[in-house]
């Protein structure tokens, strides 16, 4: 019988300020093109990988609901490939705990596929680097490359498997926050990776985003460097309108966008007119995240109060990286 030890492993989810939005190559989740993000403290995922000669298949729960199909496809991508590293073929269980709505455009994919990696190399005793850990998330969803550093992180897109990598550009520890206004925490109808490969392959716009890409990611290096956070906010904002534009220049088209969503941005502009300095960021799904100050984003979700409930605004502040956490956390969750 061979039995590891292993530990649960947490890890943040992070929010692209510079979109990650096309793949050049599906299989090795290569993108398009870089992308700079924000790890936050506000939303998580806890895992625990447990390999044992006793298992006949590998298995996956998240928050105790077991998962077949897709979820349990990409889980095994992350498995296949530890189990190559460490030249084994035992079977693992997959106890994972999302402390983010899954699949909402909340970025469960990027804290979920990170943990995981984490995880993974945590009860082989791999001991890889950040660098491995970030390739290894990567190929399970491409925004968990980032999700394995704190901070501010650009994922450079490189054009193998080695050289697309994520790494930290600055710590962020300095006044910068998120403000997550919830619409609707359902699953979307689009996933990021079905939207993402349908606009490279039929949006006219497409050739745009590529096109410009590269300013915006200059901007916003230069934007952290001198921790301004208007230039931050703005070029976030024109960035994810860009992306977000992609999508209606597909074929079909879709969009992310509900009259709920469209609401909440006319608000930001409003703030904005008051003297607010924030601004708004969307991903693959209807929630939109503000960008601000502390102080002001607390003002804000007061503001914001009276249209929305308590349970739909969240404060969330820079985050760390991948995280071991203590024995005594989660004693009371028994691996199913
Ligand atoms: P999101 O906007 O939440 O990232 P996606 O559709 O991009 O939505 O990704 C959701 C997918 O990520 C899930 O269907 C599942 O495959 C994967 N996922 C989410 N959480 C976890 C987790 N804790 N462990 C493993 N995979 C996860
Ligand atoms: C809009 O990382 O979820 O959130 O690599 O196909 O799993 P896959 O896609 P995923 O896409 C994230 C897209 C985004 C932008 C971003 O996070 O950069």
């Amino acid at each position: 019988m061979t039995t590891y030890t292993s530990s649960w492993i947490r890890a943040y989810t992070n929010i692209a300020l510079i979109k990650y939005w096309g793949k050049a190559d599906e299989a090795l989740k290569l993108p398009k093109n870089n992308s700079i993000s924000l790890t936050l403290d506000g939303f998580y995922t806890d895992t625990l990988v447990q390999f044992d000669s006793r298992f006949t298949a590998d298995t996956l729960t998240i928050d105790g609901q077991e998962q077949r199909g897709a979820a349990l496809k990409k889980a095994k991508i992350i498995l296949d490939l530890v189990r190559e590293i460490a030249d084994i073929d035992l079977k693992a269980k997959i106890t994972s705990l999302n402390y983010v709505p899954t699949a909402a455009g909340l970025a469960s994919s990027a804290s979920g596929l990170a943990a995981l990696a984490g995880a993974a190399s945590n009860a082989l005793e791999l001991k890889l680097s950040d660098a491995e850990l970030s390739r290894l998330a990567r190929r399970g969803s491409g925004s968990a490359s980032r999700s394995i550093f704190g901070g501010f992180v650009e994922w450079e897109k490189g054009d193998s498997d080695v050289t697309s990598v994520a790494k930290q550009l600055d710590s962020a520890s300095w006044d910068i926050g998120m403000l997550f206004i919830i619409l609707d925490s359902r699953q979307k109808a689009v996933s990021s990776s079905e939207g993402m490969s349908r606009t490279v392959a039929t949006s006219v716009f497409y050739p745009a985003w590529l096109e410009t890409i590269e300013w915006d990611l200059a901007d916003m290096r230069q934007a952290i460097t001198d921790q301004n956070i208007q230039q931050v906010g703005e070029i976030a904002e024109r960035n994810a309108l860009k992306m977000h534009g992609t999508n209606l220049g597909a074929n079909p088209p879709f969009t992310y966008w509900s009259a709920d969503s469209l609401r909440a941005m006319e608000q930001v502009r409003q703030l904005r007119q008051e003297g607010y300095t924030v601004y708004f960021t969307m991903d693959a799904g209807p929630n939109v995240k503000l960008i601000g100050t502390s102080q002001e984003l607390k003002e804000i979700k007061e503001r914001l109060s009276k249209y929305y409930d308590p349970a739909q605004l969240i404060l969330a502040q820079p985050g760390p990286g991948l995280t071991v956490l203590p024995e005594h956390v989660h004693t009371d969750i028994t691996p199913n």
